[in-house]
């Protein structure tokens, strides 16, 4: 087993205070998932098996899982063995797609343990992402059509939204263009598993609607929180400043281009500059730490998270609900 961040199997830090009982609830239900989720990723080989269990085992905060959980929960008796399956599908699916994106990001730290691009190769990664997708659709077939086509055309977006983040704004407006990426390579999955949440919990379609809206908004804002934490923290189970190296823009460095004052001359010409060498990216972080976009950015990440919450307004009252609202105050101290 690898040392890597831990598992979060006890959500009560991200959900804040809610009755003990709805709480044993939940984590129970994560707990079967996280059993399956190994279960998963097994192969017909051991070292295929190794490598698609590698970065599942290494940790991660299950962020997916809980918001199906937690959507799922809004019905007081929902099929518990469906909502587990739906769980699987979102993280497997975000599994899966975490192998590519550390090849494109050629990043070599995820979830503290060496990413399966450093440690075996790019080919592996591919191939082993592929596997895990493979997995997810075989399980997205039994809970049924309306499942398979929404995991389809999430997959989709995701998949465009880092193609487009990829292949840089064009003509488009930087802010603009970043945020639509966030929104399709992020927002979109985690609508998603509002969504199945809510399908499993057979909710209304205007809950359902309420619930995509709700898990797109608070997507974005885990992201964005996300991308302040790649400048900001040094306890993140990931390398400070791998977008920043890779040179993909952040909300941070976004609004620090929009300066005109030449106290950040330096700094704008490092976010342009290549930040292989280890001292000019200590140093451009250094600038970036201190710079007033960072607040800037927090700011609008509270003010994001106000509209995720009042997204909430048609669910139905009770521990659920509560708990998706407190995610929101969760999601801004994440950042803090
Ligand atoms: C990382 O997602 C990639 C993003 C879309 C922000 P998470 O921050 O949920 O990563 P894990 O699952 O906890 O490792
Ligand atoms: C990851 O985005 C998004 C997907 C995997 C779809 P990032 O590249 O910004 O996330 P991290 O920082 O590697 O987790
Ligand atoms: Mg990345
Ligand atoms: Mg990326």
């Amino acid at each position: 087993m690898l040392s890597g961040v831990p598992v979060a199997t006890q959500p009560a830090d991200l959900v804040g205070d809610l009755p003990g009982e709805f709480i044993a609830r939940v984590n129970a239900l994560l707990d079967l998932i996280e059993e399956r989720l190994g279960e998963a990723a097994v192969a017909d080989t051991d070292w295929v098996t190794e490598a698609a269990q590698h970065t599942i085992h290494a940790g991660g905060k299950r962020f997916r899982p809980l918001l199906v959980v937690l959507a799922g929960l809004l019905a007081d008796e929902p099929d518990t063995d469906a909502l587990v399956r739906a769980a699987l599908v979102m993280e497997l699916t975000h599994v899966a797609s975490l192998y590519h994106d550390d090849v494109m990001d050629e990043a070599e730290l995820r979830r503290g343990a060496p990413t399966a691009n450093r440690r075996w190769d790019n080919t592996v990664a591919i191939l082993v992402g592929d596997f895990l997708f493979a997995r997810a659709s075989s399980l997205v077939a039994t809970l049924g059509t309306d499942y398979v086509r929404l995991q389809a055309d999430t997959f989709a977006r995701l998949v465009q939204g880092q193609i487009a983040e990829t292949r840089g704004p064009l003509d488009a407006e930087l802010l603009d263009h970043y945020l639509q990426v966030v929104a399709d390579k992020t927002g979109s999955l985690i609508a998603a598993s509002t969504t199945f949440g809510g399908m499993v919990a057979g909710a209304s379609p205007e809950v359902l609607a309420a619930l995509a809206a709700y898990g797109e908004e608070i997507g974005v804002v885990f992201q964005l929180s996300d991308d302040i934490i790649d400048i900001a923290s040094d306890s993140s189970g990931k390398t400070p400043g791998t977008d920043l190296r890779a040179g993909v823009p952040t909300l941070p460095t976004l609004l620090a281009r929009r300066s005109t004052d030449p106290a950040d001359a330096r700094l704008l010409a490092l976010l342009d500059a290549d930040l292989s060498a280890d001292d000019d990216l200590a140093e451009a972080l250094g600038l970036m730490r201190a710079h007033p976009s960072v607040a800037q950015s927090r700011e609008e990440i509270r003010r994001r998270a106000e509209v995720a919450r009042a997204h909430l307004a048609p669910l139905p009252e009770g521990p659920a609900k509560d708990a998706l609202a407190a995610l929101c105050d969760g999601v801004i101290s994440r950042s803090a």
